[in-house]
This record gives C-alpha cells, sequence and structure tokens, in this order.
C-alpha cells in the first residue's frame, strides 16, 4: 500500500466532511479520543441518560414515562430491543402496536431525548432468556452467544431485519440514535468467543456505517472487560453504588486508555426474585455517586430509571446456586415507579443533574390517577382437563417419552402431560423426577384428586396413590428461562423420564395449551355455562380458573391487583396477560394493572389460573397503591 496515497486520500475525506458540515450543518456524533470526550456536532456532549424498556410498558404510556424522563433533565435514554419480543415466531416479525420501535424512537425524539440503543441481539435484562428467541433451542445443543453457524445464521437473519429499521434513525442520518451496543456483558459468558464478536462487528458495520459510535458494556473485573471487548468497540463499563467508581473507571482506562469515561448501567435500584427479599437502593447513595461521577465528566446512564413490569410471560430468572425466577414487577426501586409515578428518588437525582445541565422549566408532570376499584367476586369456571377442548383445540401430540415445550413448539405458559398409572399404588408411592428435569414446576393429578407438584431445583419427589388405568395428570409451568450465565440454554417442561415406583412412565399425551388465546377470543366470558353448579366436589386444589367482572366503574385508572389468599397462579384482565401472581412466596402482593386496559364503559373481564389452592372466599382486590415489599408468611 503506498500510505502517502491513503493519507492524501484521508485527508481529502475530512476536507469533505468539514465542508459538508459547514454547508448542511451535518450532524455528527463522535469520540473525542485527545479530550476524552463525546462530540456532538463538533461541540463536547455528556450524556446523563436513564435506561427504559418500551417492551414493560403499554404504548399509551411510552410518552408520560418519556416527557418524565426529560423533565428530570436527562438529555439521553438508553434502551433494549428484545428480539424474543419482536420475533415470538421464527421468521414472524412484529413492529407494531406494543412492539413498535420507530414509534418508541420518534415520540423519544419529539420529547428532545437522545437514544443510546442496545440491540442485543442478547440483552439480558431480566428478560426471558436474556431477549434470545426459545425457538433457537430447537437445535438442542446450540452453543448461544458464540460462533455456533446455526446460532449465528439465526442472529444474521433477525439484524438484517432490525438494523436497517434502525439506520435511518441514527443521530448522524437525521435521527436521535447516537450510538448502539454490541451484545451485552459479553465478557460475563463462559465462551469468550472473539469469532462472534467480530461476526456481529461486521453486521453491526455492514447494516449501520462505518460512522456510528458502537460500544460494547462489561462488567467491573479484568476478566469481564477481556472477553467483552473488541477492537472497533467502544469499550464502556457498569457498576452500581457498591463499587469504588475511581477503580471501576480506572479498569475502564486500562481496556480504553483514551476516551469519554462511560459508566453504561448506573444501578438506581435492584430486581425482585421470588421468595426473596424486596431489594432496595438507598437514594443517598444513587445522588451522592451520580453527582460525583457527572463532576469528574463522566458519561452515566441509571439502570433503571423506569423499569416497567413483565407482563405474560416475559420475566426471566437466574440460575446461580438454584434456580431463581423474576418476579412480575420490574418496578425495580427506580426514580420512576413501577407504574411511571415519580418519586423521591427522581426529585434526589433531578436536584444533582441541575447542578451540571439544565433541566427543564415547569412542573413535573403528576403521577397518574390510581383508583381502588375494590373487591371483585370469582366463580370457577373449570380445572384443565374439564376445559381441554378449549384450551388445546388441536389434541394431543403422543408420545412414549416426554418431549420438551420447545420440541412441541409451544415455548410460553403452560403444557399438559397426561398418562396412566402402570399399576395399582395402594401405598403412597414417590413419583421422582432423577435429573431434576421439571423446568419449573409440575402440579400433579390422580383422576382429577391433586396430589401436589414438583418444583426445580426445590421438590424433585412427591408421594402418590391409585389403581391401575388411573389418569395422571401433570401440567407443567415454564417459569421464565434463565437470562444470565452458563444456563441459559434452558429448555422447559418434562426435560427426562419420570419415575413412579420403579416404573418409568411412557406413553404420553402432551397437551400443548393455547391459554391466552382462548382468552384473548373472549373465553370463557362469552358463551360462559356454568359447568360447575358450586356443587359436587367443590375441592379447591390444584390447577383451576375462575371468572369475574369488574362492573363499568365509569373510569378507566390505574389500579393494582391484590390476590390475598390466593396461592399462585396467572391473570388476565379482558384479554391481556398481566403476568404472574404468587402472594405466598413475595415479596411481590400486587399486580399493576394500566388504566387503559380497563374500559370505563362496559363489564371488565377477569380470568384468573390459581394453580395450587384458592383461599375460600374466592375474590380479588383492586387497590390504589402497590404492595412489592411483603414481609408475610413463607410459602
Ligand atoms: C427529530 O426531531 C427533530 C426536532 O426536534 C426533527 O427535526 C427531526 O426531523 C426528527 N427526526 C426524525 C427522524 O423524526
Ligand atoms: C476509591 O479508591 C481510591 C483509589 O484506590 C481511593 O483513593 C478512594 O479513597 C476510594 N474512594 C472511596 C469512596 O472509597
Ligand atoms: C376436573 O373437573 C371435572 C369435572 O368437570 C372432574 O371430574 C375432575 O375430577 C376435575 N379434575 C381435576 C384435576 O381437578
Ligand atoms: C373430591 O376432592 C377431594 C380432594 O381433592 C378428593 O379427595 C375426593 O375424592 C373427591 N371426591 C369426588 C367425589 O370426586
Ligand atoms: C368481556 O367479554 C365479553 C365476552 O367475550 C365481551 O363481549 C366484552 O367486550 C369484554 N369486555 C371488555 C371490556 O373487553
Ligand atoms: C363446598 O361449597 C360449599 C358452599 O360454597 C361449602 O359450604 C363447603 O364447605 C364446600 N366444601 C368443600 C369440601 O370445600
Ligand atoms: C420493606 O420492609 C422492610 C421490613 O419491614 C422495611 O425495612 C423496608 O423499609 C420496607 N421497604 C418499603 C419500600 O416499604
Amino acid at each position: 500500500m503506498n500510505s502517502r496515497l491513503v493519507l492524501t486520500s484521508a485527508l481529502c475525506i475530512v476536507c469533505l466532511i468539514i465542508h459538508s458540515n459547514a454547508v448542511s450543518g451535518t450532524r455528527t456524533f463522535s469520540i473525542d479520543y485527545k479530550n476524552n470526550r463525546f462530540l456532538k456536532d463538533g461541540a463536547p456532549f455528556q450524556f446523563v441518560s436513564g435506561s427504559i424498556h418500551y417492551s414493560r410498558i403499554p404504548r399509551f404510556y411510552w410518552k408520560d414515562r418519556l416527557l418524565k424522563m426529560h423533565m428530570t433533565g436527562l438529555n439521553a435514554i438508553q434502551i433494549y430491543v428484545p428480539w424474543n419480543y419482536h420475533e415470538t415466531v421464527q421468521g414472524v416479525y412484529k413492529f407494531s402496536g406494543d412492539q413498535d420501535l420507530e414509534h418508541f424512537l420518534d415520540l423519544a425524539n419529539q420529547t428532545g431525548l437522545l437514544v443510546i440503543l442496545r440491540p442485543g441481539p442478547y440483552i439480558c435484562a431480566e428478560w426471558e432468556m436474556g431477549g434470545l428467541p426459545a425457538w433457537l433451542l430447537q437445535k438442542p445443543n446450540i452453543i448461544l452467544r458464540s460462533s455456533d453457524p446455526d446460532y449465528l445464521q439465526a442472529v444474521s437473519n433477525w439484524l438484517a431485519v432490525l438494523l436497517p429499521k434502525i439506520r435511518p434513525w441514527l443521530y448522524i442520518n437525521g435521527g436521535n440514535v447516537i450510538s448502539v451496543q454490541v451484545e451485552n456483558e459479553y465478557g460475563s459468558y463462559f465462551a469468550c468467543d472473539y469469532n462472534y464478536m467480530r461476526h456481529l462487528r461486521t453486521l453491526f458495520r455492514f447494516f449501520l456505517g462505518e460512522d456510528v459510535v458502537l460500544f460494547t458494556t462489561d462488567g467491573n473485573t479484568d476478566r469481564e472487560m477481556i472477553c467483552g471487548t473488541l477492537e472497533g468497540l467502544y469499550a464502556t463499563i457498569d457498576f452500581g453504588t457498591d463499587t469504588n467508581f475511581t477503580t471501576a473507571f480506572s479498569r475502564q482506562r486500562r481496556f480504553e486508555p483514551r476516551g469519554p469515561l462511560v459508566n453504561s448501567e448506573f444501578y438506581t435500584g435492584w430486581l425482585d426474585h421470588w421468595g426473596d427479599k424486596h431489594a432496595q437502593v438507598d437514594t443517598q447513595k444513587v445522588s451522592k455517586m451520580l453527582g460525583d461521577m457527572l463532576s469528574t465528566g463522566a458519561n452515566v446512564n441509571m439502570y433503571m430509571f423506569e423499569g416497567g413490569t413483565n407482563f405474560g410471560y416475559w420475566n426471566g430468572a437466574d440460575h446461580d446456586s438454584r434456580f431463581r425466577s423474576v418476579v412480575t414487577s420490574y418496578d425495580y426501586d427506580a426514580p420512576l415507579s413501577e407504574a411511571g409515578d415519580p418519586t423521591e428518588k427522581l426529585l434526589a437525582i433531578r436536584d444533582v443533574i441541575k447542578r451540571f445541565f439544565p433541566v427543564p422549566e415547569g412542573p413535573m408532570p403528576p403521577a397518574t390517577p390510581k383508583f381502588a376499584y375494590g373487591f371483585v367476586n370469582l366463580q370457577k369456571v373449570g380445572n384443565i382437563s374439564s376445559l381441554l377442548d378449549k384450551l388445546s383445540p388441536q389434541g394431543p401430540i403422543k408420545s412414549q417419552y416426554p418431549l420438551t415445550f420447545e420440541e412441541i413448539k409451544q415455548y410460553y405458559g403452560f403444557v399438559l402431560y397426561r398418562t396412566k398409572l402402570p399399576r395399582t399404588l395402594a401405598e403412597a408411592t414417590p413419583l421422582i423426577t432423577p435429573l431434576n428435569g421439571v423446568h419449573d414446576r409440575a402440579y400433579v393429578s390422580v383422576n382429577g384428586v391433586y396430589q401436589g407438584l414438583l418444583e426445580r431445583d426445590i421438590t424433585l419427589v412427591i408421594k402418590v396413590m391409585g389403581q391401575a388405568g388411573d389418569q395422571l395428570d401433570i401440567l407443567v409451568e415454564n417459569m421464565g428461562r434463565v437470562n444470565f450465565g452458563t444456563k441459559i440454554n434452558d429448555h422447559k417442561g418434562l426435560l427426562g423420564n419420570l419415575i413412579l415406583g420403579k416404573d418409568v412412565l411412557t406413553d404420553w399425551q402432551i397437551y400443548p395449551l393455547d391459554i391466552d388465546g382462548a382468552i384473548a377470543n373472549g373465553w370463557p366470558h362469552s358463551g360462559f355455562k356454568h359447568t360447575f353448579p358450586s356443587a359436587k366436589n367443590n375441592s379447591s386444589a390444584g390447577p383451576v380458573f375462575y371468572m369475574g367482572t369488574l362492573d363499568s366503574p365509569g373510569l378507566a385508572w390505574d389500579t393494582f391487583l391484590k390476590l390475598r389468599g390466593w396461592t399462585k397462579g396467572q391473570v388476565w384482565i379482558n384479554g391481556v396477560n398481566l403476568g404472574r401472581y404468587w402472594p405466598a412466596r413475595g415479596p411481590q402482593q400486587t399486580l399493576y394493572i394500566p388504566g387503559p386496559l380497563l374500559s370505563a364503559s362496559r363489564p371488565n373481564n377477569i380470568t384468573v389460573l390459581e394453580l395450587e389452592k384458592a383461599p375460600s372466599e374466592t375474590r380479588v382486590l383492586f387497590m390504589d397503591r402497590a404492595q412489592l415489599n411483603s414481609t408475610n408468611k413463607k410459602s
């Protein structure tokens, strides 16, 4: 190569850029390595940003949350794109309604917020499977987040759909996306596969161009920074209030000797798992450290600024010493609450930001109004077996041995596994999952009589009785796929054989259950027949559906649903899956219901699937405030 020629043409390109800048006011966003900062349109730029996940907020409220972030004085937001939320079914892409990413970007732009975009493909985020679609697991031994050719092919197909939609939204192209993260905390993953990261870098550059700032984010250890960073991707770091930020930023410096300091995830709060104590992070610590970081000129993104809700089945899970599923609320103890209300923490943060940046004039938009609609009585609809023609219209798949959710292509929710007792069990006989292969909870009945449950990592044996030929029903619940660590290949269902006494159970009928489809089509409220006229066996143990209506309330304000005395299950309102409840385990006690899901003028349809045991009075309570911090009874 003739280096003089290269130099000359490089200079020439610089000339052209400067020229066109001057002429047309070209927008630029870049890293100023010389002065350790970002440059936006040629001027020094420092961001104070907040994370918000559009997939955890109903579309109706996007603008409200963004406006409150703007009014706090943030100049940017940071968002994840959950792949599985947009490509739930392989090859079918959803970008409308609650999935309308471009509308969200547009609202942010209208609100004057820049965007730091994190399109994964893996995002962690305490989101089901870290945002990866569960259909990837159809190849049983796929090595996710690596250069496994099947994984790379799926990633390439997805990014070829997503990134071209992003390109016009780049700041340099007239939009508001200033920078784009590649992968997510990749250094925390065991694979440490640079070829995978190189492949991503190539794709991102191909679809987004050479000029956009691409970066990585990793945890505050050398190992993570070594495996997560790659030349050409600006290395940033993440840490919370328990970390010495001087030490953390000097670690970033070791990997990125020049350029701006960036904490991509400064933790304002933390997540909750079922059965754990409610997590909280002290406001004073958050505001002190935010101020300290901003005063050194560092760029800070607060994770989360607005957490939102894991509606439906979208929560993730951790698997360290054992499987622990993330609760439905993603309030996160963040400055904006789950329901989008400004908190004391938000006001404290705004006071800190005021010292460094102009904060918009005018009042903070108030909390959205809440309403306590009171109690609603529910009636029993029926159990899963009596409703199979509604919930599993295509009938069972027959298989000698159990199949996983992925094998039958039902990725979320519940599947019924049915077989017969191979012999008479005169005394209580152990039903065992020898390889801990129940993912994640199995509700067991013999001839319609509930026997109890098996639970991953916790209960691997229960005892059952019955006659040869009795029907054994096992309803298996997917509690959300692991989103972090080495165990993200988290297949669901019965992953291996069950053993009853000395028999391996075989000859299964496996019923995929489309509960959400049935409810979205009006069931059970349309044409409900009283198949359970209270009498007969009104035992309420085991999985049973209940329904009720909240009569035309005259208002459609936000509310919180409390299921006091209920054990564990799933709730829908007007066809929308609100998520899981589990007051018996806590800490979360109420489910957030955004007002726009309610009708002010028509009766609102409530459906509950209680999995274990309903209270004697089958009623639920609509309250005007959240309870996320239970210290009550054990499960
Ligand atoms: C973003 O908003 C600005 C005005 O604030 C507008 O000029 C610009 O066209 C918008 N960009 C897009 C892509 O809509
Ligand atoms: C953080 O570490 C630095 C250097 O090791 C030390 O000087 C400083 O006192 C520490 N800061 C805090 C708040 O502990
Ligand atoms: C389900 O309900 C039917 C009656 O509709 C009853 O015969 C059966 O025992 C029940 N099964 C379970 C698992 O509760
Ligand atoms: C009613 O349910 C109870 C408890 O589940 C069970 O023990 C009993 O056998 C059932 N009775 C009938 C008539 O099905
Ligand atoms: C409740 O369900 C009924 C029957 O499916 C339906 O006609 C009605 O529109 C539903 N109500 C609301 C508020 O969606
Ligand atoms: C069945 O329901 C009746 C009336 O609702 C109640 O009095 C009775 O205790 C219930 N029986 C069982 C076994 O739950
Ligand atoms: C949660 O409960 C604990 C123990 O009662 C208490 O110390 C803590 O302040 C509570 N947090 C909230 C947000 O209520």
